[in-house]
């Protein structure tokens, strides 16, 4: 089991490129299998829960080839409507595959997926909204068996509440659904923003992504296409999380602002100055650091849930007291016992963690039990004194391409081993 090798209190400094969206190139992928021929994808981050989604593709009979960040997929020859039960468990967001499968075969069989370091992850508002489009569902021995004999047809689906892959499952059943679907309760990511871009430029007419309500009049095929992946906000928050705990000036490439927008008034509280010039964000930050005072996680465009883990370690080492609610998961909080090994002072009642800011965390080993919970301990490792080893990182490469390349070319010590 590998793991990184942290030697903390070292000032970092230069620029980087921020990675593709983990969470816009997971929804794309399986959104290839709508389209009658290739599609060349750019700026897809090498992690490991890209390569399951790959995983996936091949299983099913298609073609994904890798050359760099750019990936070229056929799904002409696809010959299966299954995931087994492997598959579907090594990336709890496999469930996006459910409409597109539908979509083009009439029917799809694939285990619940399980649930995840963040507690249940339940479907109910993906199953119920699909049913609603014409699908027979039945649900036995951990299995979800669907049919969808006469294809789909469009429905008004009101969610109640704005799930990021309820969203993009019905987007991607609908696409090709006889009719009109119109999703209320939306999700407004900015993934959904450009999974509609990208079907969009696929043929399909799709209209008020990224508001509450989504419009879907289905058309009868989508064609390949080429599209560039929009950077990934949650990267590019926990790189501002590094420069900010160890007083560093640093320049992040390929960032949109407009992503950031309930993100960096945080670091702003914080003390931090940031500029912003056509994409490149220069972030400095000061000697001491204030706390935020109150950080509450809701759906987009409020804070986000997966910047929470990183940011609490910026709050443990800031002055004063920062609440947490976190709004989103049911066990979002489980970096906070490690965070508090390496000398970090939070208490956890129930949704609510209440960080009181230390002068300085002491280095220990550690280990990560969720993928941002992971992210959080390498910032907080950055700022420790001494040498801090942190154990399961196979969690942070599910969503962070060579972080510690990133960070060593920013002037970390930093090593796996
Ligand atoms: C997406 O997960 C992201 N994953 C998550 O990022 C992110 O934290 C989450 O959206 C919230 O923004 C991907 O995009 C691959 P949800 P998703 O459906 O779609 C409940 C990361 O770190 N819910 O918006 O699973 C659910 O339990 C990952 O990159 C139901 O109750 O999130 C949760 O409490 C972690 N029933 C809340 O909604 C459902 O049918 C938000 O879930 C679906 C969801």
């Amino acid at each position: 089991m590998s793991k990184l090798v942290v030697n903390g209190s070292r000032r970092l400094s230069g620029e980087v490129k921020v990675q593709g969206s983990k969470n816009s190139t997971l929804p794309i992928l399986a959104a290839t299998i709508l389209c009658s021929d290739e599609c060349v994808l750019y700026n897809c981050p090498r992690i490991s829960d890209v390569e399951a989604s790959i995983r996936i593709l091949r299983y099913l009979g298609c073609t994904a080839h890798r050359y760099e960040n750019t990936l070229v997929i056929n799904t002409r020859d696809m010959s299966r409507y299954d995931i087994p039960q492997d598959l579907m468990h090594q990336m709890r967001s496999s469930i996006i595959f459910l409409g597109v499968i539908i979509a083009r075969c009439k029917r799809a069989k694939m285990s619940f997926p399980g649930g995840c370091e963040l507690g249940p992850r339940p479907i109910d508002l993906h199953l119920s909204a699909l049913r609603q489009m014409g699908i027979d569902i039945t649900e036995e021995h951990g299995e979800l068996e669907c049919v969808a004999e006469n294809g789909l047809k469009a429905a008004k689906i009101a969610l109640s509440f704005p799930s990021v892959g309820a969203t993009e499952n019905i987007m991607l059943a609908a696409v090709t659904a006889k009719g009109t679907t119109i999703i209320t309760n939306a999700a407004r990511e900015p993934e959904i923003v450009d999974l509609a871009d990208f079907l969009i430029s696929c043929g399909a007419h799709i209209s008020g992504a990224g508001e509450g309500t989504i419009i879907i009049d289905g058309v009868e095929k989508l064609k390949g296409t080429t599209h560039s992946i929009i950077p990934d906000r949650i990267v590019a928050s926990t790189l501002m999380s590094c420069a900010a705990v160890t007083h560093s000036d640093i320049t992040l490439k390929g960032v949109i602002q407009s992503h950031l927008t309930s993100t960096i008034p945080i670091f702003e509280q914080s003390g931090c100055e940031i500029n912003f010039d056509k994409g490149v964000m220069k972030i400095s930050s000061p000697y001491k650091l204030r706390g935020a005072k109150l950080i509450r996680t809701m759906p987009y465009p409020g804070f986000p849930t997966d910047e929470q883990a990183p940011i609490m370690s910026l709050a443990a080492v800031s002055d004063g007291i920062t609440v947490f609610v976190e709004n989103m998961f049911e066990s979002r909080y489980k970096h906070v016992s490690e965070l508090c090994r390496l000398g970090a002072n939070i208490k956890v009642e129930g949704k609510v963690a209440v960080v009181d800011g230390v002068k300085r965390l002491l280095s220990a080993n550690v280990t990560a039990l969720d993928l941002r919970g992971a992210a959080a301990l390498v910032v907080a490792a950055l700022c420790a004194q001494g040498r801090t080893e942190i154990s399961g990182i196979d969690f942070l490469e599910r969503g962070y391409e060579d972080f510690e390349g990133v960070l060593t070319n920013l002037g970390a010590d930093i090593k796996k081993v």
